[in-house]
């Protein structure tokens, strides 16, 4: 076995703050009771073995039960169950017996999240295989889980896993083999010296129910090095409670607006695999450097010949629910874990185009103006975003009548040019008896309580306010209604939806959020939900957009606060970051990580939301944002202004093109976003995504890929002089500009230019573009396309366009075209990737092609002629015209008028 070299990459937000995060007001683990008494557990000490087990409707079932158990400490046993999925997955359930004296209250297991079809892929298991190992004395029961593996239960001690198959098959993913798995069960009273009351601060969590919380350590084999990200903290775990956190630093494990309790590992040898808990109560995650369990280790369960990292897995309340994802390859992985909690939806074209924010555009006119500047200064933009003093008083869906007092008419003139506007819509509704969707949630019952049973109040943005319980389907599709067009006044077609603050913020409550020990529908505690607080409310308010016009069009609603299946509803952002070139670094790790969630469509806001970019900053952060999935630039209210257009006319032109490059790449990232769709697998990857075995890029999170085709590394300092870039893989990379070939597998120092960040296309790959320049992305509808060939060492290429109404449902029916370019043997052919559609379904497109680029060809060839019909198109050779550098000579070939809808090959001569 070669050295396994693995990354391990945390799926939540790892942030920390530099100077002005308010480190007191958040718990950390000492000071967050279950996480302490965890973190204080020897290995080992979990004294639980598995009982009757057996299979029951295709599922493995068994009791967990104390080893020793007497009669005056009877066994109270949890009850485990694994069941096996389609394409490698497990899932292991740990609950309290139900069937026993039932508890006084059932835990709370997370509704909504795991999408339907997943559970028809259930396989039904059928026979258990026993073995006895360890001389005969341990006995394990087997369940076949796919082609390869199986899923083991080891009695005594208990511990879970997947293996390769075979009695000695290595071991991928194992539960509790360092014996760390402790369950709280639920007690009837207290015990006399028991306080089940926990402070902090000047807050009191009444815990009514006692300690619940549930721990296990997990590990992960063949795979190496865990990160924590550089220069993160590792006193503290990952903590996953969803926060607003004033100004965050950008490397810390503290909590941040999201939570995704998923990891992933991957190594060299064997390659990737994951782990994810759905269960939406703080959670805390360590983990372990190699060594830190030695002297345990003959009470362990861990193999001595495979690489591990181990990690603890620590949640407040709930269930285990958990899923095991046996990859191998790291695109696998993303592809299980989407299968359960589903892939990201297709935005509208418009939502993958600039979007232009900040706090606030302050009245019509100023909306107006700023509408205006962008047609003056020749840049496209698609979205005017209005921030919370567009409302009457921070009353959401209200204008201002002074500064919007044509909110409609505002709208539509937008519209005329393509463009649309967001309007922000937060969950904390302002308790007041004159504001009709107040007057409506309080006498209808429709919000959280607090612990004594009244509803919450709680200070934000609008002073006194309640929070919308969205736990409640009949609250959500209250509130769905709400965005129709005769509820919403003011609003129009071209209208849609940014939530805010929905961790929920709460600003004078514990950890700027809501208590504990608040209570939702079916009196579900606050604590138990918490993450997925958020989560709810962004569903709401993309089914109101659905619903408002009877379900024709996408959604378009972006979201602060989020949690698993979050990328069903719409685009998620970083929250409040700072003009800093740290922030701007950090952009990318966690965008990625987001990506390897699922959850693709998100980004950070360009520029730094606190603070003034320097110009240069501002321009590095336009050049990197222009390949964000999410492209938006917001700033705070009390920043100066930064529109494009207001730092002198070269600085202008800087982000002119930098926001010019997404325009004409917005066919490659729209067919991005339909392989999300399609697949989960995200937009931008990290490279060990696209190169599994490439050791150098596992720790690599300073560039990334778009798609399969295209490399970007991020400028991160100021007055650079030199990047250094490092292109993987054994074949060539063509700069993006100059078409210069760069060598595969090395580091390449390139002088820093002001221009542009470094981004190459791979070679044997074909991107789709469209480069003329309009002002919207609406307007580029019709334009015809450039394709971009970028030829291997055999001298083919292949890549794909997919292209629908960019508005409707219809692509579900079928309704796109779907293309493959293969380049190979000197001919260009253009066929169908999807499905044959037809009928009614068919979506038509008149657009053609108008140019196409090959990179890497050494001699002019003669001619080019299209196939059939031996049309001849004009070829030129000569550098490429794409405002770029000097450069070697590439092929154009000019006009060849080819639809994209159509089959058809071009032969080079
Ligand atoms: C929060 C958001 C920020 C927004 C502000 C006012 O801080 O994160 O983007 O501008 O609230 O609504």
């Amino acid at each position: 076995m070669g050295k396994p070299l693995s990354t391990l990459v945390f799926l939540l937000l790892f942030i920390n703050c530099v100077y002005s995060w308010k480190k007191d007001e958040f718990r950390n683990c000492n000071q967050t009771p279950f996480c302490k008494r965890a973190r204080s557990r020897k290995p080992g000490s979990c004294s639980l073995i598995a009982a009757d087990v057996s299979i029951s409707d295709g599922d493995l079932v068994a009791k967990l039960i104390p080893k020793e158990s007497s009669q005056e400490n009877p066994a109270k046993p949890l009850v485990l169950t694994i069941s096996a999925y389609q394409d490698g997955v497990m899932r292991l359930k740990i609950d309290e017996d139900q069937t026993l004296a039932p508890p006084r209250k059932k835990r709370f297991e997370v509704p909504d999240v795991i999408v339907p079809e997943f559970l028809n892929k259930k396989l039904w298991l059928q026979r258990l295989k026993e073995e006895r190992i360890e001389g005969g004395l341990v006995i394990s029961s087997v369940v076949y889980l796919s082609e390869g593996y199986e899923g083991v239960i080891r009695h005594d001690p208990f511990e879970v896993f997947v293996r390769e198959s075979g009695e000695n098959g290595k071991k991928v993913l194992s539960l509790n083999s360092n014996g760390l798995f402790d369950f709280e069960q639920l007690k009837e009273n207290k015990e006399d010296n028991e306080d089940w009351e926990e402070k902090f601060r000047t807050h009191t969590d009444k815990r009514p129910y006692g300690p619940q919380s549930i721990s296990f350590d997990v590990s992960f084999y063949d795979a190496d090095f865990p990160t924590k990200g550089p220069g993160v903290d590792d006193s503290e775990p990952y903590r996953l409670f969803n926060l607003d956190v004033f100004e965050y630093a950008h490397d810390s494990p503290f909590g941040l607006y999201g939570s995704v309790p998923f990891m992933t590992s991957h190594g060299k040898s064997r390659g990737s695999s994951g782990f994810f808990w759905l269960n939406a109560a703080e959670m805390q995650i360590d983990v372990f450097s190699p060594g830190w369990n030695n002297e345990y280790s003959s009470v362990l369960m861990l193999p001595t010949d495979q690489k591990r990292v181990d990690t603890l897995w620590m949640s407040e309340a709930g269930v285990v629910d958990a899923f095991f994802f046996i990859g191998p390859k790291p695109k696998d992985v993303v592809r299980q874990y989407t299968s359960v909690t589903g892939t990201s939806a297709l935005p509208q074209s418009f939502a993958i185009a600039y979007h232009q924010c900040r706090w606030n555009y302050r009245d019509e006119e100023d909306v107006y103006n700023v509408d205006a500047k962008f047609d003056e200064h020749d840049i496209p933009y698609d979205v005017l975003w209005l921030d919370i003093e567009h409302t009457d008083g921070k009353r959401y869906f209200t204008w201002d009548k002074m500064l919007f007092p044509n909110p409609e008419e505002m709208q539509n003139k937008l519209a005329a040019k393509g463009r649309r506007m967001v309007t922000i819509v937060d969950p904390h509704i302002k308790r007041d008896e004159s504001y009709y969707i107040h007057k409506e949630a309080s006498e209808k019952g429709y919000y959280v309580k607090d612990s004594s049973g009244k509803d919450f109040d709680g200070w934000c943005w609008s002073g006194s306010s309640s929070y919308i319980d969205m736990v409640n389907p009949e609250i959500r599709s209250w509130w769905a209604e709400k965005f129709s067009y005769e509820n919403y006044v003011g609003s129009t077609p071209s209208l849609y939806i940014w939530n805010d603050m929905n961790e929920p913020s709460v600003f004078n409550g514990p950890e700027v959020s809501m208590p504990r020990d608040a209570l939702h529908h079916g009196d579900v505690e606050h604590r138990e939900l918490h993450n997925a607080y958020g989560y709810y409310f962004h569903m709401a308010t993309a089914e109101g957009l659905v619903k408002r016009n009877d379900g024709k069009d996408r959604p378009f609603v972006l979201s602060r606060a989020f949690f698993p299946g979050s990328q069903r509803y719409g685009a998620v952002w970083t929250g409040d970051n700072s003009a800093d070139w740290d922030h701007l670094r950090v952009s990318v790790p966690m965008t990625l990580t987001l990506g390897l969630t699922g959850i693709s469509f998100s980004g950070a806001d360009i520029g730094g939301f606190f603070g003034n970019p320097d110009t240069e900053l501002l321009v590095r952060w336009y050049q990197l944002g222009a390949y964000y999935p999410f492209f938006r630039g917001h700033a705070h209210h009390d920043t100066k202004r930064r529109e494009p257009w207001l730092f002198g006319e070269r600085n202008t032109e800087l982000m002119r093109e930098a926001i010019h490059i997404r325009y004409m790449l917005l066919p490659y990232f729209y067919t991005l976003f339909r392989e999300a769709n399609a697949t989960g697998i995200p937009v931008i990857r990290p490279l060990w995504m696209e190169f599994p075995s490439d050791e150098k890029t596992f720790s690599n999170d300073e560039a990334f890929m778009v798609g399969n085709g295209l490399l970007v590394q991020g400028i991160y300092t100021q007055r650079a002089k030199h990047v250094s870039v490092y292109l993987p893989g054994d074949e060539s990379w063509y700069d993006m500009k100059s078409g210069s070939a760069y060598k595969g597998r090395a580091i390449h120092k390139l002088e820093a230019l002001e221009d542009s960040i470094p981004s190459f296309q791979r070679a044997g790959t074909i991107i789709p573009r469209k480069d003329r320049f309009r002002r919207s992305s609406t307007q580029m509808e019709y334009d015809p396309y450039t394709l971009v060939i970028a030829l291997n060492s055999s001298k083919s290429a292949e890549g794909e366009l997919y292209v629908d109404d960019g508005k409707t449902f219809e692509f579900q029916q079928g309704s796109y075209i779907h293309r493959r370019f293969t380049f190979s043997n000197g001919r260009l052919t253009s066929s169908n990737a999807g499905p044959a559609t037809a009928g009614d379904h068919k979506y038509v497109s008149e657009c053609t092609v108008e140019r196409i680029i090959l990179l890497g060809l050494s001699t002019q060839p003669k001619t080019a002629l299209i196939e059939p019909e031996n049309r001849k198109v004009d070829i030129t050779w000569g550098p490429l015209l794409l405002r770029g550098g000097p450069g070697p000579s590439v092929l154009t070939i000019r006009k060849p008028n080819v639809r994209i809808a159509d089959d058809w090959t071009i032969q080079i001569l």
